[in-house]
């Protein structure tokens, strides 16, 4: 049985595999997805570009949109020969273009087709198929959404991800994931009436202090939002999700992305597609600004390289923690200034 008790949400723009082997870095057992990927794209032969996941990142999995049942069931074939560890279903983007394209919430519409979708996928494949849904569509139900996890239950499908609002298709996906009022409630509810099905809780959980009571009376947590704002909210994931020694450290993410970064940029990544996954490293740290500035000024791994000094500088050898002076502070502040009139 796979572990689902925390993952971090798939975020179009966001959890691309850099940003994925960020959050590798700081949890070793958080589960990651990828960003929504529509199945036609896999199946025209981008897949390289797309599948492409580092072996440190499983558990992984692949999040796929469609509204096409053998599509899908291909898509989720290749998908699982790329080694992802699980396929999933979106059933919640609300943008115009899933509307268009006819995937996302509105297939939630037409639970016959998600039936048949579901069907085609888990018999193609050998991996657990999820799906991540909304409560409903243009409004909820809560007997409805029970309904919903009855028959897609009978597909084969045993882990939903419940994104805990409704979808409004005449709201931009922004205003979707604040508009909507969230019903955690309705989530724990399911786990009650379908003890046999693993739930996984979404939407508006910003810390871990937040996520572990969930964990009480449902199979698991998905963080999206905050993980992204500030990636060390997941820093004592390890140690209090998975009882894992491990307690990560920013300076020692950092220099390991550091390397990550080298090596990516000789296979001709540019560097900004890294950096600007780690702007919010040092988020609310001392020197947590000056790291943003340089990454974003420098775009280029002699930045990187500047703000790890300086970063190193202010919170000294032995650990983050044991330098939070504000005299320090400035000292950083005024060397950089320094550095930014040589132009680096
Ligand atoms: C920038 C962004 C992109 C998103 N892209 C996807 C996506 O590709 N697939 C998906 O199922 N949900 C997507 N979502 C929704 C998140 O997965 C998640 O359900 C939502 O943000 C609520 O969780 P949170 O409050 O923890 O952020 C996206 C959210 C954001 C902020």
């Amino acid at each position: 049985m796979p572990d689902f008790r925390l993952s971090v949400a798939p975020m179009v723009d966001r959890t691309d595999r850099h940003f994925r082997y960020l959050v590798r870095q700081i949890s070793r057992k958080v589960r990651l997805y990828t960003e929504m990927t529509v199945d036609q794209a896999v199946l025209r032969g981008k897949a390289e570009r797309l599948l492409t996941f580092h072996p440190t990142e499983h558990p992984i999995a692949l999040q796929l949109a469609g509204s096409d049942p053998k599509s899908l069931a291909e898509a989720a074939r290749i998908g699982q020969a790329w080694g992802y560890d699980e396929v999933n279903l979106n059933l919640g983007c609300p943008s115009e273009k899933a509307q268009e394209g006819g995937f996302g919430a509105c297939l939630l519409l037409e639970p016959l087709r998600v039936g048949e979708i579901l069907r085609a996928m888990v018999e193609a494949v050998a991996i657990p198929v999820t799906v991540k849904l909304r409560l409903g569509v243009e409004g909820e139900s809560y007997p409805l959404l029970a309904r919903w996890v009855e028959r897609y239950g009978e597909t084969g499908v045993r882990t939903f991800i419940i994104h805990a609002r409704s979808a409004l298709l005449n709201l931009s996906p922004l205003k979707n994931r604040e508009v909507p009022p969230l019903r955690h409630d309705w989530v724990h509810r399911l786990k009650v009436d379908f003890p046999h099905l693993t739930f996984i809780l979404n939407g508006g959980v910003r810390t871990l202090e937040e996520a572990l009571p969930h964990l009480e009376k449902v199979d698991g947590v998905m963080m999206g939002r905050a993980v992204y704002e500030d990636p060390f909210v997941l820093e004592e994931a390890d140690r209090r999700v998975f009882g894992l020694a491990h307690r990560p450290s920013r300076l020692d993410v950092a220099r390991r992305m550091r390397l990550y970064l080298e090596a990516e940029v000789q296979k001709g990544t540019p560097p900004w597609a890294v950096l600007r996954h780690m702007l919010n490293l040092f988020r609310g740290q001392p020197g947590g600004r000056l790291w943003r500035r340089l990454l974003s000024e420098g775009r280029s791994l002699g930045a990187l390289d500047q703000a790890l000094r300086l970063l190193q500088e202010k919170v000294g050898q032995e650990g983050e923690e044991e330098n939070p002076d504000p005299k320090g502070n400035a000292a950083v502040k005024r060397t950089a200034l320094g550095l930014s009139r040589q132009g680096i």
